[in-house]
């Protein structure tokens, strides 16, 4: 029996057409209870976490390790997989995910530095996890490679040690064939690929 954590971070999800990466995480997690109805699944959306929605800053910086980020860290580490489902916005992950990875990055607790551990590299510590994320932009996947959310976010979690598997990569939502779809019309043509996830995080 494994615990999994899904984390939902869209801005959209109150908008005309709803949220993309959520919609297409909402069919992971259908699948994933018919896969594996033993496992426990716990939800996250980093809209509705208040202390999220500050960013770390030279006020906030002596207190920005709090309870709260050590409460978060404790999750991931009481967890054996974790979906994140993010989209884009200005060539970049919403500012939330940021928020949330400055809050889990954490010397000490999530990774050790080499001077922490002398032995010429950094070390991951959430060895527990196999990571997968689920990420959505309105552009084709290969207009802005300067933003490549999914690299970024799979190089984080593998320095701080977690097994990452494929992404998958909900591409092209504002095209003109693909903006008058609905999300579960756009998402349809990614059904295999999230099929996929569900038994790749067995
Ligand atoms: C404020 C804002 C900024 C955006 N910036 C980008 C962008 O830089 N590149 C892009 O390809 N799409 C951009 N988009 C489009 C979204 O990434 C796209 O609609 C995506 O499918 C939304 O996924 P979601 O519904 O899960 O949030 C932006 C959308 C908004 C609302």
């Amino acid at each position: 029996m494994s615990k999994i954590l899904l984390i939902r971070c869209s801005i959209n999800s109150k908008s005309k057409r709803g949220s993309i990466s959520g919609h297409a995480l909402d069919l992971f997690k259908k699948e994933y209870i018919e896969k594996y109805p033993q496992d426990t699944i716990i939800e996250k959306d980093l809209n509705k976490i208040d202390f999220l929605q500050v960013c770390i800053n030279e006020n906030n910086l002596d207190t920005w390790f709090d309870q709260n980020s050590k409460d978060l860290i404790n999750e991931l580490k009481s967890v054996d997989k974790l979906v994140v489902a993010t989209s884009m916005v200005n060539f970049n992950f919403p500012s939330l995910l940021k928020n949330y990875i400055d809050k889990i990055c954490l010397a000490g607790e999530t990774f050790v530095y080499k001077y922490d551990n002398g032995k010429g590299g950094s070390e991951g510590l959430l060895k527990n996890l196999k990571v997968a994320f689920i990420t959505s932009q309105g552009s084709p996947v290969e207009y802005y490679p300067f933003s490549a959310i999914p690299s970024n976010l799979e190089g984080t979690f593998r320095f701080l040690g977690s097994n990452v598997v494929k992404s998958v990569i909900l591409d092209g939502s504002k095209t003109p064939t693909e903006s008058t779809k609905t999300k579960e019309e756009f998402v349809d043509k990614f059904k295999s690929e999230i099929s996929n996830l569900v038994n790749t995080l067995n």
